[in-house]
Formats: C-alpha cells, structure tokens, sequence
C-alpha cells in the first residue's frame, strides 16, 4: 500500500528517514519540509558510531561520509595563557598501545547533513532508473506547518504557503525544541520532556592559524566557563563556549537563546571576553561569523513516540544531548526501525508506530545515559564543588574519550552489548552488521 508522507525538518534524521523509507517503500510520496530556504548546514563536529556505521553502509552512504572525516591528532587541555597542561595524544606512553582519542567517523554537521540529503535524492533517481513509476520524493525549503489537525486516518496540514494537504502520516524531525512535538502533544507534556543539564553552549567557526596544529584544546575559566577549539585537519577552527554550573547564568541564557542572534552573540561574548587564553581571537570571530548556533543543553525523555498520526524521529522525540555524542546515531537508529517496521505492518499504520516506539526504548535507555550511570546523575551536583576531576571527566566526555576513559579508572562500564538492531527485508543490513 502506498501512502502519503510528510517528513518535518530537512536536518540529519528527515533525509536519513526519506531514504531508508524509499528503500523499503519506494511506492510512497515522501515530502520533507525544512524551515529554512536551504540546508541548515551549521554545527560542529558530530559522531557517527556503533549502529550508525551498519546503517550508513547499507544505505551506500559510508564511502562519502568516510571522505568528510574530520583528522584530529589529539586533545590538550591548556592554562588561561594558553600554555598545555596535559595532553592526550594518539598514541598512549601510559599503555604503549595507540588509541584514537576521537570517534572513527567524527563529520562536520553540515557535511552531514549534504550527504544524507544527496544519498536520498539518488535512492530516488535510482528506483526511477529501475523503471519504478510510484512513488516520489519532493524538498520544499522556506516552508513550516502553520496547521495541522488530526483526522481518523491522517493529518489534514496546511502550510507556510497557505497550501492544504492530507497525509497519512507526519513524521516530526524538527529537531531538539520540535515544534511538531509541542503542538501535537502539548506545552505540559512538552515542558517535562525536556531535562536540561544546566548547561548551554555556543558553537561557531572562525579562520585556522597557522599557529593552530590538529589537537583539540579545552580551558577552564573561573566561573563555570569552558572553551574549547577543535581543528584538526580543515581550514577553519571550531570554537566551542559552554556556561555551566552558574545557577544565575543558567537562568539568564535560557532567554538568551529566544534574542535575535546579534543580541545572542552580544551576551555570549560578554560572557566570555575576559575569560583568558585566545578569547580577544574567539570573540573577534564571534562577531563575523556566520554559522553560529546555541542551546540549552539538555535530553528529550518522551512519555510515547507518537500520537494518533504524527511520529517523533531523531532529536525531536528524543535527543541525547551532544555529550553522548549519539544524537545522530539514534537519529540513524530511529529512522532504520521506523522505515522497517512502516514497510513490516503495511497497512496498519497504527501498529507500526506502536512497534517502532517499543523497539526504540533499548537502544534509548542504552544510549541516553551518561557514564552508565543515570540520567540525570551526569551533572553532579553543586555542593560537590569544581573539581579538576570533574572537569577532566567533562571533557573527555563531550570528546567522547571512550576507550581512554576505560582506562583512566573504568567509569564507563564495559556494557555487554546486548541489543541486536531488527533485521528487515529490503534493508540489507543483515551482512553489513556483521563486521
Ligand atoms: C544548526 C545546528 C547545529 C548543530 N550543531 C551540533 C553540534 O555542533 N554538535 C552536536 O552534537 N549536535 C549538533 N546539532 C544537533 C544534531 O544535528 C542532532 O543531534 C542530530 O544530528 C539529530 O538530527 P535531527 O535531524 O534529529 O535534528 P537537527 O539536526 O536539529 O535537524 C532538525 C531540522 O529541522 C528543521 N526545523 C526545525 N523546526 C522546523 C519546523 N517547524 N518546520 C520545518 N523544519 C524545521 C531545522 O532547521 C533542522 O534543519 C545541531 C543541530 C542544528 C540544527
Ligand atoms: C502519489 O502522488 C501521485 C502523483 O501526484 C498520485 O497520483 C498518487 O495518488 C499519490 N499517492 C498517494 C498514496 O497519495
Ligand atoms: C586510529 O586511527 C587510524 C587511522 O584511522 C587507524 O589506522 C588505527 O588503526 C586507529 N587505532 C586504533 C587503536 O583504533
Ligand atoms: C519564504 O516563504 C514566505 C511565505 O511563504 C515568503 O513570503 C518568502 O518570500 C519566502 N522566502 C524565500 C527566501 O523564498
Ligand atoms: C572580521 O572581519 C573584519 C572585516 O571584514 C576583518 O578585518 C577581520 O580580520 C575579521 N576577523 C576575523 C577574526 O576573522
């Protein structure tokens, strides 16, 4: 049976889902909106591991994005004078064995996002190559839902445009303050789902020195402020400004974030100018660049996937926070299973979505966590004070040091990898998982 679809948010998780969708469903009339007038291909680095590597492989995407990678030769923590305090390389003195600091797949979002965009736009060419007559595939840029309602059998959506359509099924990837997410089910709903860490942070581009080397480099400055470059082998610098553990800072940048974004980059910048190291350089580049971005950190815990006809995918139903680096993989997860088991109940949209909601909670419950602990236990809390300790751990973590963090005293358990992805015909992921 062929159904109508519309697909909400053009970031990572939307085009990842209209692929594997067309690869399993090639007969349905897939349509992915995207707020902005192109692809928003801001962001920094971001991981693609564990079951993301088998998806994206199945899906013929690993070559290009194995191309993206970004090379990092290590990480350094170094002193308001930008002196190195410690550092971690590649290869391990302490353990004689090399380990890489950073993921096997670390991209830049918004190669990212290119690729996923490109592999669904050639799934399409190729079932049409392959004679397929049903079926299609349309982006429409600059365009929202200004509307929607849910019907028996659907969603009757009107959009930016004025334009009205029915779809059998909304899918919301609009990302970690989905707006899809707070109209469907709700601002009290809404407002629990979200666990903030206490945490925001910025993140921008500026021009490389020739200074700058391909270590990642992380500072400490009084008063609950990080900073942290990441380089490695591009053309640009990343700068990374997080705010944490200031109750009254955290209070002020929650409404930060609503500011247009000269005023946003005003605050951050206020925030940061006296906070040592190369700041004058960050803050300078502040003011010019183009691809700024800033959150609240923080989880999306959702009570239930999906109501009636509209299903949350990715960020939007259920983001990990950028410290767990998984957000794009669970994206990948979630867009695997939901595209396997729509193709798996056929007609019955319901029970689809039932399906992709309980095979979600394992991988979620794994992934969401932070330092196996619980998920909330990651930010400890004020009265243990700012201990080197911590911010080390804080670091590593947001680097996702995994294998040096196994080694620094095993506070990431060893967790027996007792989750198996569903296998489904027309995914041939079945081979590839074997690696
Ligand atoms: C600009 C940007 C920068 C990011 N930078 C980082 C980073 O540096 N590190 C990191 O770990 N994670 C970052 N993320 C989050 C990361 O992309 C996600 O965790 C992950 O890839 C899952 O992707 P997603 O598609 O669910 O959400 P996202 O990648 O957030 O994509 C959501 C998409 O939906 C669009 N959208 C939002 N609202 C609407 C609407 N109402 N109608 C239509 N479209 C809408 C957005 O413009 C965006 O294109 C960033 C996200 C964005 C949008
Ligand atoms: C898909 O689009 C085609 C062309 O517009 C249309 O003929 C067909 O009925 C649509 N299918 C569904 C399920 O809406
Ligand atoms: C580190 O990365 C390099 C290059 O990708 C690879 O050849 C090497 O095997 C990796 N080392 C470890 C210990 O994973
Ligand atoms: C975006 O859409 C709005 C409303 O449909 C329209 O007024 C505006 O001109 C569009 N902008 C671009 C850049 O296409
Ligand atoms: C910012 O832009 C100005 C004017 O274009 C330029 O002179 C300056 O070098 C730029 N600074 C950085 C850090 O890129």
């Amino acid at each position: 049976m062929s159904l109508n679809i519309l697909v909400v948010g053009a970031g990572c998780a939307g085009p990842a889902f209209a692929h594997l969708l067309q690869k399993v469903s090639p007969s349905h009339n897939i349509t992915v909106i995207e707020r902005f007038s192109s692809l928003r291909t801001g962001g920094q680095q971001i991981d693609l591991k564990s079951q993301g590597v088998p998806i994206t492989k199945g899906m013929g995407i690993l070559p290009e994005l194995k191309a993206a990678c970004v090379h990092e030769t290590g990480m350094q923590l170094v002193d308001k004078n930008g002196k190195s305090l410690m550092g971690f390389g590649i290869n391990s003195a302490a353990t004689g064995q090399g380990f890489n600091l950073t993921n096997e797949y670390e991209i830049m979002r918004g190669d990212m996002v290119n690729v996923f965009y490109d592999g669904s736009i050639a799934e399409r060419q190729k079932i049409e190559k392959n004679g397929g007559k049903e079926g299609s595939l349309t982006y429409k840029f600059n365009t929202t839902m200004t509307q929607f309602t849910q019907t028996e059998n659907g969603v009757d959506v009107t959009f930016s445009n004025g334009e009205k359509q029915h779809f059998d099924l909304v899918v919301a990837a609009d990302g970690q303050n989905s707006r899809t997410r707070r109209t469907t089910f709700g601002d009290d709903i809404n407002e629990k789902s979200f666990r903030t860490l206490g945490i925001h942070g910025a993140y921008y581009n500026i021009p490389r020195l020739e200074s700058d080397d391909s270590d990642a480099r992380i500072h400490f400055a009084p008063g609950g402020r990080m900073i942290m470059t990441r380089t490695g082998d591009r053309p640009i610098t990343q700068v990374y400004l997080f705010i944490m553990r200031d109750k009254a800072r955290h209070e002020h940048f929650k409404s930060v974030h609503k500011l247009p974004l000269d005023q946003q980059k005003e605050e951050w910048a206020n925030t940061f100018k006296d906070a040592g190291w190369q700041c004058d350089r960050f803050m300078e580049g502040l003011k010019n660049t183009t691809d700024f971005y800033a959150h609240e950190l923080g989880q999306v815990h959702m009570p239930k996937l999906y109501s009636g006809r509209v299903v949350l995918l990715g960020d939007a139903g259920y983001c990990p926070s950028p410290f767990t680096g998984m957000g794009t993989t669970l994206s990948l997860i979630g867009s695997y299973i939901l595209a396997g088991e729509l193709a798996k109940h056929d007609k019955n949209i319901e029970a689809a979505l039932q399906a992709y909601h309980e095979l979600m909670q394992p991988p979620l419950e794994k992934y969401q966590r932070f330092f196996g602990g619980s998920n909330t236990g990651f930010y400890p809390s004020s009265q243990l004070g700012i201990t080197v300790t911590n911010h080390v751990l804080w670091a590593l973590s947001s680097l996702r040091v995994d294998k040096l963090m196994l080694w620094m005293g095993g506070w990431l358990p060893a967790k027996k990898d007792d989750w198996k992805m569903p296998v489904y015909p027309g995914l041939s992921l079945v081979e590839d998982t074997k690696e």
